[in-house]
C-alpha cells in the first residue's frame, strides 16, 4: 500500500512544483504517470522514495512488518530502513559498471546486511543463489559474471530489474525504465515489470501512453505540479491532447518509430 497526500514542494524562487499531489496505490496495481516535461514526475518520485522531502503532505508506506509508516516524519536512521525496503529503476539504471551483473544485483541487498557480516563474510550461499534466481528470472543469469558496463541499455534495465526483485521491496518505483530502449525491448521490461505489481505496489513514470495503455492498471496525470486525471489506462484523442499540450505531436511521432528488431527476443542461431 502507498498512500500519497498533499505533496506541497516549493523552489526557492516561490515556483510550486508541486502543488497539492494525491493518489493511493494497492498492491496488485502497475500504475503509470505520465505528464509533459517538467510536469513535477521525476519530483514526486523523489518523494515517494524519500529522496525530497516536500513542503508539506505525507507518503505512508507499509513496512515489511505491516506498519504504516509516514516516510516524510521519521528520523534519517528510520528512513534509511525504508528506503531498503522501496526498489528503485531509474532510467540509465544506476548501476556500478566495472561489477558483474550479479554483484550488482547482490548490492541491492547490502544495506540489510551487518556491515559486520557484510565485511567479514560477505553473503550466504543461499543468498547467493537468491540472487542468481533473480537474474533467471530477467533472463539473464547467462550473463551473471559479465561487468554491466559492457552491456545493452537493455540488459542494464534488466539487471536492474534484478537488483530490485533480489531487495524483496515492499514498493516498486521507476522513473522511466523504457526511454533509452528500442521498441522492443521496452515491451520486454514492461514485461518483466508487469508481475511483480501482483505482491506489491508499482509506479512507474513514463512517456509512452501506448506502452501505459497496454502493461498499466492504472494512470495518473500530472501536469503543473497537479493530478490532472487519475483512472483507466487508455486515454482519449482529447485527454491526451490536454496532458501533452504542444508535446503531443512529439509523443506521436515517437510511438510511429518501427521496432528495430523482432517484438519477441528470438534466438539467432549459427553454425
Ligand atoms: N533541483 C532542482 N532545482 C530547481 N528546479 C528543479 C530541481 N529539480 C526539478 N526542478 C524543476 O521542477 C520542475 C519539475 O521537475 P521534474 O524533474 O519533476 O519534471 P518531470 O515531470 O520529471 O519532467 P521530465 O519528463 O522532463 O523528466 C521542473 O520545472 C524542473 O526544472
Ligand atoms: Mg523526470
Amino acid at each position: 500500500m502507498l498512500e500519497v497526500k498533499q505533496l506541497i514542494k516549493s523552489l526557492p524562487n516561490g515556483r510550486k512544483v508541486l502543488n497539492g499531489i494525491s493518489f493511493k496505490v494497492e498492491k496488485g496495481e502497475f500504475v503509470g504517470i505520465l505528464g509533459p516535461s517538467g510536469a513535477g514526475k521525476t519530483l514526486t518520485l523523489r518523494c515517494l522514495n524519500g529522496l525530497l522531502k516536500p513542503d508539506s503532505g505525507s507518503v505512508v508506506v507499509q513496512g515489511t512488518d505491516g506498519k504504516r509508516v509516514d516516510i516524510c516524519q521519521i528520523s534519517k536512521r528510520e528512513l534509511r530502513r525504508a528506503r531498503q525496503k522501496i526498489g528503485v529503476i531509474f532510467q540509465g539504471n544506476h548501476l556500478v559498471k566495472r561489477l558483474s551483473a550479479l554483484e550488482n544485483v547482490m548490492i541491492g541487498r547490502l544495506g540489510q546486511i551487518s556491515t559486520f557480516r557484510s565485511i567479514l563474510y560477505g553473503f550466504t550461499d543461499a543468498e547467493a543463489a537468491e540472487a542468481v534466481a533473480a537474474l533467471e528470472k530477467v533472463k539473464m543469469e547467462h550473463m551473471a559474471d559479465v561487468r554491466t558496463g559492457n552491456m545493452s541499455g537493455g540488459e542494464m534495465q534488466r539487471v536492474a530489474i534484478a537488483r530490485a526483485i533480489f531487495q524483496s521491496p515492499t514498493l516498486l518505483l521507476a522513473d522511466e525504465p523504457i526511454s533509452s530502449l528500442d521498441p522492443s525491448n521496452a515491451r520486454v521490461i514492461m514485461k518483466l515489470i508487469k508481475p511483480l505489481s501482483e505482491n506489491i505496489p508499482v509506479v512507474g513514470v513514463f512517456h509512452q501512453p501506448d506502452m501505459t495503455a497496454k502493461y498499466c492498471t492504472r494512470v495518473i496525470a500530472i501536469k503543473d505540479g497537479k493530478v490532472i486525471y487519475d483512472g483507466d489506462p487508455h486515454l482519449s484523442e482529447n485527454l491526451l491532447a490536454e496532458i501533452y499540450g504542444e508535446e503531443l505531436q512529439q509523443i506521436e511521432a515517437n510511438k510511429n518509430i518501427p521496432a528495430l528488431i523482432p517484438s519477441e527476443p528470438t534466438l539467432v542461431h549459427t553454425s
